[in-house]
């Protein structure tokens, strides 16, 4: 409670620091009042420091390892008194035995602060999910060599310990990730990893036969094994390896074993497997099967790999190829594999820059595949152990984000209520509304009224800029005089009438003003879910080429306005 009201009194003098620092500024350069001071009050570039400098102090709120508890909810509803944090929700009383449904967190972007686990845990365990597949890539404390792959912001002991408590709190089986083979991009981007590369000058995969590959592997296996000792399964990744069978120890390998890219990824994924075994005997590793889609069965028999772990199906389309899934499933039968996982998606599969999330495209997919779900009695002799709906984050390290987590909340819940009910019938549906406090509109693409999920605030607020920043830029700048008297080349020179230019300033500046109002509200209660880093990246992104059009309109009105219709002469003037 104290250390809430001591961060709140913080934000708010950095509230205050900012607003006097942009008093200030404007009372100094006079036409300075509508350049880009606002928006870097989060200071890019003060991310990439290393922890020890930047560290999570300043303007973050640190996870407070409370539980059961009323959450950072009373930082919030001093904002808006209308939320009402969750959190309080008792893990339901698991009856269903039917495969696991499991949420992915894909924390290679975005990565919430713990304090939004600490509210939608317990949501997203009582919207009927088991389990929780948690991504880690750079938020995973990593130390020793490895102290290098974490992100400036990534989780401390302590949060992967309240990560761990919230899941166990709330009925959710906790599932690792670790990448051990392709997009391993977070590790091989780093200087000193250079020589584990696949192709040397991309940083996608790891080149399976270089001296060290295995050992940085066993490491970071082993790191995240101890802080998850009881886990019984083990997600290994192994998707996606570009490039595999293009460096000179992959040709020779292949040459000497009469072998194909195949049978070298077979080969890497199996000692993985063994080296896992040996850390943990008896856990069960998991890995994405893309990669075997071309594998014949007796291939992939040969190598052993059915006997040590279970391929997880990914398909994330609205209209999935169900007959291409059966073959699929009938190649890991007859290769021998016993049990099998799928994964579906509810957010960040349907554009790699998308911003809002479409419900019906993973509704869709979800319904697909319940239809295979029901043909699993097909596969007599192959079990499947559960689902997992993926919520990726980003497609890879080096790409823009998705949409955000609680941009997707509302999906998520459409999706879980439909894996649950079977459909996404009128049970499921009131189940989403009672869950959410908003009523889904597939039509509309929203959750319509005033939702009062963990993460509503950002939900609205990204649904405003999204449906209506850019629209209403493009809208005032269509005006006629702004158009007629105030194009480029007027600016370039100084060269405008100031009567014209007095009937489109007020709009302009009420625009902007509106923007930039909001904009302040909306970067506080992004702060709220995450790290400063993540508020940059997504403003960047998503709203900052907007705003600067604006001030630099408002700038140029402002200075030309004062010459009073002078010659023309450059800016410098
Ligand atoms: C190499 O593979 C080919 C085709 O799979 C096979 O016909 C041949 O006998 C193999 N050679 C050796 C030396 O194993
Ligand atoms: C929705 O489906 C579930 C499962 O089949 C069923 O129990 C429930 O009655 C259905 N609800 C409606 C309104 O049809
Ligand atoms: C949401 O809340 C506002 C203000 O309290 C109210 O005017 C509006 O009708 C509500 N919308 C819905 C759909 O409930």
């Amino acid at each position: 409670m104290e250390c809430k009201r001591i961060l709140r009194l913080l934000v708010a003098c950095l509230v205050v620091l900012a607003g006097a620092k942009l008093f200030f500024h404007s009372r100094r350069t006079e036409i300075g009042e509508y350049t880009n001071i606002k928006k870097y009050v989060t200071m890019p570039g003060h991310f990439w420091m290393p922890e020890r400098t930047a560290g999570r102090s300043n303007l973050l709120v640190p996870p407070t390892p409370k539980k059961n508890k009323e959450k950072s909810g009373d930082q919030k509803t001093a904002i808006h008194p209308k939320l009402e944090v969750k959190s309080t929700v008792q893990a339901p009383v698991k009856t269903y035995t039917g495969p696991l449904r499991v949420v992915h967190l894909d924390l290679k972007g975005a990565a919430p602060k713990v304090s939004y686990f600490q509210q939608i845990f317990p949501l997203i365990s009582s919207l009927g999910a088991d389990g929780i597949l948690v991504e880690y890539e750079d938020m995973f404390p990593y130390e020793g060599d490895l102290e290098v792959l974490r992100s400036p912001f990534a989780y401390r002991v302590e949060d992967i310990e309240e990560i761990k408590n919230l899941a166990s709190l709330y009925n959710l089986e906790l599932i690792p990730l670790v990448q051990v083979f392709g997009h391993l991009e977070f590790v091989l981007k780093h200087g000193q990893f250079f020589n584990l590369r696949e192709v040397a000058n991309f940083p996608n995969s790891l080149n399976p036969l270089v001296p060290g590959s295995l050992k940085l592997v066993k490491e970071m296996l082993t790191q995240v094994l101890k802080k998850h000792p009881q886990t019984q399964w083990f997600h290994i990744g192994a998707d996606e390896v570009y490039g595999l069978g293009e460096s000179t120890n992959s040709k020779k390998w292949m040459k000497q074993n009469n072998g194909s890219v195949a049978a070298l990824f077979l080969s890497h994924v199996t000692k993985v497997c063994h080296i896992l075994a040996e850390l943990k005997p008896g856990i069960k590793p998991i890995f994405w099967e893309d990669m075997l889609r071309k594998i014949k069965a007796t291939l992939l028999k040969e190598s052993g790999l059915s006997s040590l772990a279970s391929p997880m199906i990914w398909k994330y389309d609205a209209n999935m190829n169900l007959v291409q899934i059966g073959e699929l499933l009938s190649n890991y039968q007859q290769a021998g594999f016993q049990n099998v996982w799928f994964a579906s998606a509810f957010k960040g599969a349907s554009g790699i820059d998308q911003r809002w999330t479409p419900l019906n495209h993973h509704l869709e997919n979800h319904l697909a595949w319940l239809k295979v779900m029901a043909s699993m009695s097909k596969y007599s002799t192959m079990k499947l152990d559960g689902i997992v709906l993926t919520g990726w984050q980003r497609y890879e390290h080096h790409t823009v984000l998705c949409e955000l987590l609680p941009v997707a909340i509302p999906s998520l819940a459409i999706c879980l209520e439909t894996l649950k009910y079977g459909s996404f019938n009128h049970t499921a549906e009131t189940e989403v509304q009672r869950h959410l406090g908003c009523k889904v509109d597939l039509k509309a693409n929203s959750c319509e009224g005033n939702g009062s999920f963990a993460g509503s605030e950002v939900y609205y607020m990204v649904q405003k800029i999204h449906n209506e920043l850019q629209k209403s830029i493009e809208e005032m700048t269509q005006n006629y005089h702004l158009r007629g008297s105030f194009g480029p080349y007027q600016r370039k020179y100084n060269f405008a009438n100031p009567r014209n230019i007095g009937y489109f300033k007020g709009v302009l500046i009420k625009l902007l003003n509106e923007w930039d109002h909001f904009m302040e509200t909306f970067r506080m209660e992004m702060l709220v879910v995450y790290f400063p880093d993540t508020v940059e990246e997504w403003m960047e992104e998503n709203v900052n080429q907007y705003m600067d059009k604006l001030y630099s309109l408002a700038k140029d009105v402002e200075h030309i306005v004062k010459l009073k219709g002078q010659p023309k002469s450059l800016k410098t003037v």
